[in-house]
Parts: C-alpha cells; structure tokens; sequence
C-alpha cells in the first residue's frame, strides 16, 4: 500500500476521547483502540484480543488497563498482558502491539513506524490551533475515498467555484490563474485576488463587501494542509489590519479506499464571537460535504475498474507537485527501519 509508514497521523480530535472510553480507529489497514490511563494521557493498542482474536474495544477500561470482553484478559498501555484470571504471571507472549500517542494541537496523533523513531518534533505543525492569537473549531469525517484523491481535491481551489458555489466558493477561483511555488517540502497553489467582492462566506466574517483577498493552501508533512486567506482593505499596506483565517488539516488513510478527513476553520479576529467560531466550522463541515460525492464517486471509478489515466491542464499543477513529493517520502520510508514488537 501506498502509506509513510514512519509517521505521525491524527486519530482523533482530543475531546473525542473521554475519559474511561474506548475509541475504535483504523489507519494504514490496522484497527487500534484508543484509550486514556488514569493520569489522562492518551495511548493505543492493536484492536486484536492475542487470545481467542475478538476485538479489545467490544471490552471496557479498568483503570488504566484495557480489559478485553470476552474472558476478561487486561493489557496495558505498553501492551503488555497485566492481567488474567486464574493465572498469577501473564506469559510475556500474550501481548497486543502497541503505538506510540501524543495529543497535540488538538489532536491525538498515532505514530504507524519503528517507536524508537517516534520524535514529538516530528508531529505535523498545526500550532495555531494551540495559539492564544487564533481561535476556532475542529471537525472530521470518515470519507471513503483514497487520502491522495482528496489532498488532490483541496490542491486544486478551482473546484470551489463549481462545488462550493454556495458555500465558501465564487466565480472568481477559477478565473483566475494560480501562483506554484515549490519549497523543499512543500508546494504551494496562491491566488491573489485584488479589489474584489468578497464572497458571502467571508462577508459575514469580516463585515466587509469589497476587499483584497489572498488564498494560500500548503502541502507539507505527507499529509498535511493549511490554507491561509488573508482579508484586507483595498490597497492596505498595514499588517495590523490584514484579517487571516486558517483552514485545512490533516488527512489519514485508513485503507487505500478509505480515509479520516480533519478539518479547522481559525481565525485571528473576532476572538471573542462563539457564534462566528461555530458558523465558520458549520459552514466548512458544509463545504467539505459537498466535496464528498466528487471523491467518493471517484474512487468508485478506480475500484469497479472504470477510471482511465487522467487528461490534467494548468490547475493540477499544484496537486502533480505535491503527488511528486509524497511519492517521494513513500519511497524514502520503504528503506527506513520498522519493527514491530
Ligand atoms: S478473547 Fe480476549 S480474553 Fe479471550
Ligand atoms: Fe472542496
């Protein structure tokens, strides 16, 4: 399968693991269940009882230890068996894999490769979402659809102008010709619209009808996008009143059909106003939604054998770009180290 395997992926949005639950989660083609220990830390373990095969999340948490349902067997967050009826010492064999879990920037993010190459650094940067100087909302959806097919998707904004034509898109995207720039691990599709009507999205947001606007989206990480608008009066010089909405996330395959799609929508104004934090994330849930018939029809394509190689022009110059570079961190991790206990 197509998958970086040496790499931290999102599993959930931190509030979507409460305390005392267990969260059954797919990625890469394996079932993990995730947990919290009593001191709140969050952990994953394989969804595979080592016993009779049934899965660990049909159990509960006792305490700190995932106890599995069917003969009462319990697991730590290391995997190791701590507990089992009628015997005084766990055999060391009877052990589920476990994986190492960081949450961060809202997220709780699950690393797939070799554990000792687990670095925190390495976790894809969505600080701002942490930031005192931005606020927002996170959300995600289960997308059956391949994680190329949609960083494709969002790589390509003319899209909005057809898709989105009621939500966050207008006639403009299309019409106008994307800047690529490449950085060493990045490529980014700008577009730059001066003295223009701004959409209805953006209207409600700023209070302003008529603006410069600018629309950056970034490919970084494997993964990983941001898009950054920037919201500013016609002919402004002064970064004081430049008004800057973030957006994106990252997109983690479950299986090569399949997906967990996280979106944000932050901003770096009106930090005060829920009803504005709530009607953006409604508005991109909406916007994403609309995304997912195109996607998921997509992939029905490639899996009933339908689908032909595709006939680009100048607007997949930015998905192509970013296709090259995850190609190439595919073929870097085949040699990169993987163990597995
Ligand atoms: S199948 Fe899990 S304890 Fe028997
Ligand atoms: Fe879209």
């Amino acid at each position: 399968m197509d998958f970086v395997k040496n790499h931290w992926y999102a599993v959930a949005i931190g509030r979507d693991l409460p305390a005392g639950e267990l969260v059954q989660r797919q990625v890469l083609g394996t079932r993990v269940v995730l947990f919290r220990d009593e001191e709140g830390r969050p952990a994953a373990v394989e969804d595979r009882c080592p016993h009779r095969n049934v899965s660990l999340s049909l159990g509960c948490l006792v305490g700190s230890h995932v106890q599995c349902g069917y003969h009462g067997l319990a697991f730590d967050r290391t995997g190791k068996c701590v507990r089992m009826p009628n015997v005084e010492q766990p055999p060391a064999v009877m052990r589920v894999q476990a994986f190492p879990v960081i949450e961060k920037h809202g997220y709780i993010w699950l690393w797939t490769g070799e554990p000792s190459l687990a670095a925190e650094e390495r976790i894809p940067d969505y600080s701002w979402q942490e930031s005192g100087a931005w606020v927002g909302d996170l959300a995600w959806q289960e997308t059956r659809c391949n994680y190329m097919l949609a960083l494709e998707n969002v790589l390509d904004l003319s899209h909005a102008t057809y898709v989105h034509g009621e939500t966050v898109g207008s006639p403009q995207v299309a019409q106008t010709v994307p800047e690529v720039v490449m950085g060493e691990d990045t490529v980014s599709v700008r577009r730059v619209f001066t003295d223009r009507e701004l959409p209805a999205f953006y209207q409600k947001a700023t209070g302003w009808q008529q603006a410069d606007r600018t629309q950056t989206i970034t490919y970084f990480d494997v993964n990983c996008v941001r898009l950054e608008i920037t919201i500013a009066p016609i002919g402004n010089t002064d970064p004081d009143k430049v008004l800057r909405l973030m957006f994106g996330g990252p997109y983690t395959p479950r299986d090569a059909h399949s997906h967990l799609h996280f979106s944000s929508a932050y901003r770096n104004f009106r930090l005060e106003d829920s009803a504005m934090t709530a009607a953006l994330i409604g508005t991109i849930r909406k916007a994403y939604s609309e995304d997912v018939s195109f996607l998921e029809d997509q992939q029905r394509m490639i899996d009933e054998g339908r689908s032909q190689p595709n006939r680009l022009f100048a607007v997949d110059r930015g998905p192509v770009a970013a296709m090259r570079l995850l190609a190439r961190s595919i073929e870097a991790d085949r040699s990169a180290p993987i163990s597995r206990t």
